[in-house]
């Protein structure tokens, strides 16, 4: 049985055949999953998450069980995780778990029947985003993800997708990071890569861009920092640049943007369909 609880699962092979067979996945409604039954379990709120799960387990002929308020679930009676899980293990064939705690699915791995795919935890890791993620910037650049200069910007500190997406990228030889915050949300030391800058100032870094990845600030993990990208700035990044957002978006990009060839943060959502709808078969047909 594979979990997914970290981008540490998966190796380079495992990726590139998913990022291959993900593009096939464009008007892909098979039934692959026909008598599957996935759980999605979100004990924190989602909207992209978990309705691509969603549905690239419906495209696939399989049925999902939403457990997206946890308020109408038995965690409001007390039920531990841990119980949740070997519930849902008798009910499904898999769990996509999104919990607010940091570890909380490596505690689900241990007890559950099926597979368990990490769909957030916490400040932890993102790994599915980082996925769909790591397909954008493939798909956008010639099947390449080596070499690049990539720009972070936000909430490094607290948010996991930008964690995830670091641990992958640094694998592949040449890239380059620059991690653009004030220096409350700098990204954690030990996940630093060697060959990093560090600063608070965009106007340093944005016109060597190849990759511009920005978040939003994590709120509700304590980060009270208010930043948006003028438009005036974004039109620094060169012209052949790309500009990605794991969504949602506060005000950290103009609308006026959103237009702009370089603007994928809304291709990114139909890249994560993709994306799942492979790794949902890999790990249950
Ligand atoms: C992200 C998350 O939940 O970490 N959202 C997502 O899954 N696309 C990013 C965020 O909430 O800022």
């Amino acid at each position: 049985m594979q979990h997914l609880l970290s981008v540490d699962d998966i190796n380079e092979k495992f990726i590139l055949d998913l990022w291959e067979r993900a593009s096939d996945q464009k008007d892909n409604f098979s039934s692959s999953l026909k008598n599957k039954i996935l759980t999605n379990l979100f004990y924190e709120p989602s909207t992209r998450t978990s309705s691509s799960f969603y549905s690239a387990m419906v495209r696939q002929g399989g049925s999902v069980i939403p457990i997206n308020n946890v308020k109408f679930s038995s965690a409001i009676k007390g039920e531990s995780l841990e119980d949740t899980i070997i519930t849902m293990g008798t009910m499904s064939d898999c769990i996509v778990l999104r919990h607010p705690e940091i570890g909380s699915v490596s505690r689900a791995a241990k007890v559950s029947s099926v597979p368990v795919i990490n769909a957030g935890d916490g400040k932890g890791e993102h790994p599915t985003q980082t996925l769909l993620d790591g397909f954008t910037i493939f798909y956008n650049n010639k099947e390449k993800i080596d070499n690049l200069r990539i720009t972070m910007v936000g909430d490094l500190k607290n948010g996991r997708t930008v964690k995830s997406l670091v641990k992958l990228l640094s694998r592949y030889s040449g890239n380059h990071f620059n991690f653009v915050s004030p220096p409350d949300l700098r990204l954690p030391k030990d996940l630093l890569p060697k060959n990093s800058f560090q600063t608070e100032k965009i106007e340093e870094v944005i016109s060597d861009t190849d990759v511009l990845y920005v978040t939003r600030v994590q709120s509700e993990r304590g980060s009270n920092h208010q930043y948006s990208l003028s438009l005036d700035q974004l039109n620094l990044l060169p012209r052949k640049s790309i500009v990605m957002h794991p969504l949602p978006r506060v005000n950290e990009i103009p609308r006026a943007f959103d237009n702009d060839p370089r603007a994928k943060y809304f291709d990114q959502m139909l890249y994560g369909l993709w994306c799942r709808m492979v790794l949902l078969e890999n790990v249950m047909s």
